[in-house]
C-alpha cells in the first residue's frame, strides 16, 4: 500500500483553479464522497461554478483553503459560499482525494485554515453532503456540527413531461398579504426566505406566480434562475389547505416549467423538497421529475 503523502493547507490561490476544478470532479464522481452545494463531476462544470458564484467577494479563491502535496498536487479542498446577507458560509466539500487522510489530522486543518479565512459576519456554517457521505459527516459532527433533516433535489429536463395544464399569473398587489400570511403558515420561519424579501426581490429572474379565485389565493409558485448549474428552481409552492386535491400544485408546476424552459431557455428545472413531505415529493415525480441526490444539512455557530 502506498504511504500517504505529507499535506500542508494553505488559502487557495487562483493559480490552483485547474488542480481544485479536477479534484472536485473527480472526488464528487461517487455519492460517497458528494458534497452537494457544488455537486457538479466534471471539472469545465465546477469551473463554471466557481467562476459563476457570484458570492464569492474578491473571487472563489478568497473563500477556499486548499491542501497540497509536496509536488504541488492538490489533495483536499474546502471553501464557503456566503450567503447575500454574510452570515451564512455555505461549504463547498469537504473533499478528500485520498480516502485514508480521514483518519488524520488534514480535515481538522482544512476547517481550521478556512475559518480563519473568513470574514468575522459569518455566524454559522452549513455542510449539505449526500446522505452516503459518510466519512464527511462523521468529521464534522465531531466537530460539533448538528445534523438537520434529509433533503431531496429533484432535477425536470424536458419542458413536456407531467401534466399539460397550467395555472397562475404574476402576484399582483391585492394578494400580497394573503401570500405573506400563507408563506409563513407553511414554510417554518428562519429556515426560509420571509415573504418580504420575496415579494421585494421579484425581477424577471425571481417570479411569484399565484393562483387566485377572485380576491382569494388559493395557492402560489416562487421560481428563480441559478447560475451554476444553469437552471431554473422551484424556490416554494404552496397551496391553501382548503384548496388542495383540486390539480392546483401540479397546475402551478406547469406554470414554473414554462416559465423556466420557454420563458428563460433554461436546460432545466429543479427543486428540494424535504425527506418528510410525501405529497409533494409524489406530485414532482409525477409530474415528470426525477430523483437527483438526497443530502444531509448539517450546521454548526460559528
Ligand atoms: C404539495 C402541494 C403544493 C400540492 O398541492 P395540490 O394542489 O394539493 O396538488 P395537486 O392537487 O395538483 O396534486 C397533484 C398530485 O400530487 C400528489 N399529492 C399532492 N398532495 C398529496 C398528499 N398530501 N399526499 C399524497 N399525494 C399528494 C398526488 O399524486 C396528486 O395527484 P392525484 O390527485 O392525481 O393523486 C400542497 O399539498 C402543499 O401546499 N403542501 C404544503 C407545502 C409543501 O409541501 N410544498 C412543497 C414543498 S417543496
Amino acid at each position: 500500500m502506498n504511504s500517504l503523502p505529507r499535506v500542508t493547507v494553505l488559502p487557495a490561490a487562483p493559480v490552483d483553479l485547474a488542480g481544485v476544478a479536477a479534484l472536485i470532479a473527480g472526488t464528487n464522481g461517487h455519492p460517497a464522497n458528494q458534497s452537494l452545494h457544488c455537486a457538479a463531476a466534471t471539472p469545465a462544470a465546477v469551473r463554471a461554478a466557481l467562476r459563476r458564484v457570484e458570492d464569492f467577494p474578491g473571487g472563489w479563491e478568497r473563500g477556499f483553503v486548499v491542501g497540497t502535496t509536496a509536488d504541488g498536487e492538490p489533495a483536499a479542498v474546502l471553501g464557503a459560499q456566503l450567503s447575500p446577507d454574510g452570515t451564512l458560509g455555505w461549504l463547498w466539500g469537504p473533499w478528500l482525494a485520498d480516502e485514508r487522510h480521514w483518519n488524520t489530522p488534514l480535515p481538522a486543518a482544512l476547517l481550521d485554515a478556512l475559518n480563519q479565512r473568513l470574514p468575522a459576519g459569518v455566524r454559522q456554517l452549513e455542510a449539505f453532503l449526500h446522505v452516503e457521505n459518510r466519512d464527511a459527516r462523521r468529521f464534522l459532527q465531531a466537530r460539533g456540527f448538528g445534523s438537520g433533516l434529509v433533503t431531496h433535489i429533484y432535477v425536470c429536463r424536458s419542458a413536456r413531461t407531467g401534466c399539460a395544464r397550467e395555472v397562475g399569473a404574476d402576484l399582483t398587489a391585492t394578494h400580497e398579504v394573503a401570500f405573506a400570511r400563507l408563506h409563513a403558515d407553511t414554510f417554518p420561519a428562519g429556515a426560509s426566505t420571509p415573504a418580504d424579501e420575496l415579494l421585494a426581490g421579484r425581477d424577471t429572474e425571481h417570479r411569484i406566480f399565484a393562483a387566485v379565485d377572485g380576491l382569494r389565493l388559493l395557492g402560489y409558485v416562487c421560481v428563480s434562475v441559478n447560475r451554476a448549474p444553469s437552471e431554473g428552481f422551484v424556490d416554494y409552492l404552496a397551496v391553501r389547505e382548503s384548496a388542495r386535491g383540486r390539480g392546483i400544485g401540479s397546475g402551478l408546476l406547469g406554470r414554473a416549467r414554462r416559465w423556466a424552459f420557454v420563458e428563460q431557455r433554461l436546460p432545466q428545472l429543479a427543486l428540494c423538497v424535504s425527506d418528510w413531505r410525501a405529497g409533494a415529493r409524489r406530485l414532482y415525480e409525477q409530474a415528470g421529475f426525477a430523483l437527483s441526490a438526497s443530502g444531509v444539512a448539517l450546521r454548526r455557530r460559528r
